[in-house]
């Protein structure tokens, strides 16, 4: 059986960042694979959130996940604190890793850089993602690029989890999409386009307004150019231009290059910001829909029993390797 798991952070607001490298690629494997698609807010807690933030942004990715076409009667969707679980095996997993491998995670390094303090949970970050997935027998985990080092860890903590206790967790693969799975900040292409960003212009958000969408395009950086072709290392910022539009449009990158051919870059982000908020406009109404109604409750409800079944016997099972006493 193919088994998926992934989950978006409640710790900003939802960006189109995420909407290419995880929620995108969520609908499209949700009819292939059996999947759970979870809110993750102990990893949330790991950097300072204000609680009411946190409440409603955990609200807002569970109805993002639904607005933009997770079928909840088929994936089940919940919020990880719902499920102790993570907990438990987090706390195995981090009796499992090892200090340097933690240390070398750059995303702990990019979140503790400059910072007085950081909180021990972030640091140990990867071992609770680890039980996420293999709590679940995954053997896919659709992610974007910057999530690829903590994957790595996750199947090395399988590995040694099931050489050391027996065999105990599948060994998942990553899914990185070749289209989507990086895309930057509009401010600056060297910087993946990120929630934290204080630039407001640099992400567009899921919940931006038409207006808000077609200014922040009409600000991005180009180059001098005013070519309409795909190649990172010299052109990144056009680049990261098409791919979005590739994502939100489904057109090829060819196709795209040969649209815009000879016509310089006006017409192609005029063109680039309709094109999401075509895609994004419909998202927003079912989100409002959804956002403070009972069935985003029962789904939530439904989706943490359904998880909790699932995760039981997983827990169970690496208690008894390791030696726990269990009944
Ligand atoms: P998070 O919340 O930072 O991001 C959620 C997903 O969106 C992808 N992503 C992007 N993809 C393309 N371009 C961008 N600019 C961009 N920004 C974000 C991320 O790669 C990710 O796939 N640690 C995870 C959450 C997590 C998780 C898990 C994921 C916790 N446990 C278990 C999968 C399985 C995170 O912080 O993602």
């Amino acid at each position: 059986m193919k088994r998926v798991i992934s989950g978006i952070k409640p710790s900003g607001e939802l960006n189109i960042g995420g909407y290419g490298g995880a929620l995108q690629p969520f609908i499209t494997i949700q009819h292939e694979y059996e999947c759970f698609f979870f809110v993750p807010d102990l990893h949330a807690i790991t950097v300072t959130q204000d609680p009411k933030e946190l409440y409603q942004r955990s609200k807002d990715i569970a109805a993002f996940y639904i607005a933009a076409g997770i079928d909840p009667k088929k994936s089940a969707i919940f919020i990880q604190s719902h499920v102790p679980a993570h907990a438990e095996l987090g706390w195995m997993m981090e009796t499992q890793s090892h200090f340097g491998e933690l240390s070398r995670m750059t995303q702990f390094k990019e979140k503790s850089d400059g910072k007085d303090s950081v909180s021990a949970a972030l640091f140990t970050y990867p071992a609770l993602m680890a039980a996420d997935i293999l709590l679940y027998q995954a053997t896919h985990v659709p992610v974007g690029d910057d999530q690829k080092q903590h994957l790595e860890m996750t199947r090395d903590l399988a590995l040694r989890f099931n050489n050391r206790f027996g065999s105990t967790f599948v060994v998942p693969e990553p899914i990185i999409q070749s289209l989507g799975s990086r895309i930057m900040g509009l401010d600056d292409p060297s910087k993946k386009m990120s929630k934290s960003n204080p630039n407001r212009n640099s992400c567009v958000l899921m919940l931006d307004s038409p207006d808000e969408i077609r200014k922040k395009f009409s600000k991005a950086v180009t180059d001098s150019e005013g070519s309409v072709h795909l190649d990172w290392e010299a052109k990144p910022a056009v680049s990261n231009l098409i791919e979005i539009y590739a994502v939100f449009s489904g057109d090829s990158i060819a196709a795209i290059e040969r649209q815009y051919e000879g016509q310089g870059y006006g017409s192609f982000k005029r063109d680039l910001a309709e094109v999401v908020v075509e895609k994004l406009i419909p998202i927003q109404e079912r989100y409002k829909e959804i956002i403070d109604s009972e069935e985003l409750i029962t789904i939530l409800k439904d989706g943490a029993l359904k998880a909790s079944e699932a995760a039981k016997a997983t827990l169970h099972q690496a208690k008894r390797a390791m030696g726990f006493v269990t009944f």
